[in-house]
């Protein structure tokens, strides 16, 4: 399919809901670049946790992370994080990470500095894959198109435990159900950028579908949406 120029597509959902592995190959299908907008959240905490830095303290954070330079390297598919010069795309994925993200994810300071260097990324990269909580509701309320991904939370829990599993992590399911509940708790409840389903968005329950399956959906939503624009060669 032929994109045309300064297109972004976004995908909103829940935590575990398999945005970042249908983003990813969605951009792969359309030759574009992915954003996971997650992780520079996750890098966000590792700094804090790194400089000994309350994660819940955004005055001090904020100007810390403004200073910080987080880089993707768009050559890599998909581009690693890097955080002051080193590789951090394992060291964000830790249950350390983890269990404090939605923390420093909550407070409006800190979303401030990381929306607008996804508003620059995406000014660098005008086709582009982004997924994360905020990224059609907030962030790009004019892409392309948007989707919601979203899951029951017993099953996006055993495709976390699953995929933890095949890195050599073993985890109890137990503890993850209870740690995506809370997750989601916070990101539905928090006062800025909260997790809404984006106006207008495509709605999918991926449940009991594949990730070809959603990804096979979302193409098909794309080639619609351009070929209504009309003009577009798909
Ligand atoms: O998608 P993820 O699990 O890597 O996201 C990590 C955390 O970052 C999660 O608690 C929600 C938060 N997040 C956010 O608030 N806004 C985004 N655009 C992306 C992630």
């Amino acid at each position: 399919m032929d994109m045309p120029s300064n297109r972004i597509i976004t995908i909103d959902g829940p935590a575990g809901s398999g945005k970042s592995t249908v983003a990813h190959l969605l951009a792969e299908r359309l030759g574009i670049d992915y954003l996971d907008s997650g992780a520079m959240y996750r890098a966000a905490t590792l700094l804090a946790l790194r400089r000994n830095i309350d994660p819940a303290d955004g005055d001090i954070l904020a100007p810390v992370l403004e200073e910080a330079t987080l880089r993707f390297e768009w050559t890599l598919s998909p581009p690693p994080l890097f955080l002051d010069g080193d590789d951090v795309s394992s060291a964000i994925r830790t249950m350390e990470v983890s269990s404090q993200v939605s923390e420093v994810a909550r407070q409006g300071i800190i979303r401030d500095v990381l929306v607008r260097q996804q508003r620059r990324i995406a000014s660098e990269h005008p086709q582009l894959v982004t997924e994360g909580r905020d990224q059609g509701s907030v962030v790009f309320p004019d892409a392309l198109i948007h989707f919601y991904l979203h899951a029951d939370p017993a099953v996006r829990a055993r495709r976390r435990v699953d995929q933890l599993a095949g890195q050599g992590t073993m985890v109890k399911l137990e503890e993850i159900i209870a740690d995506i509940e809370r997750r989601d708790r916070i990101d539905s409840t928090r006062s800025v950028g909260p997790l809404v389903r984006p106006d207008g968005a495509v709605d999918i329950d991926s449940s009991s579908m594949s990730i070809e399956e959603v990804v096979e959906v979302m193409v098909v939503a794309v080639e619609t949406v351009l070929a209504q624009e009309g003009g577009e060669t798909c």
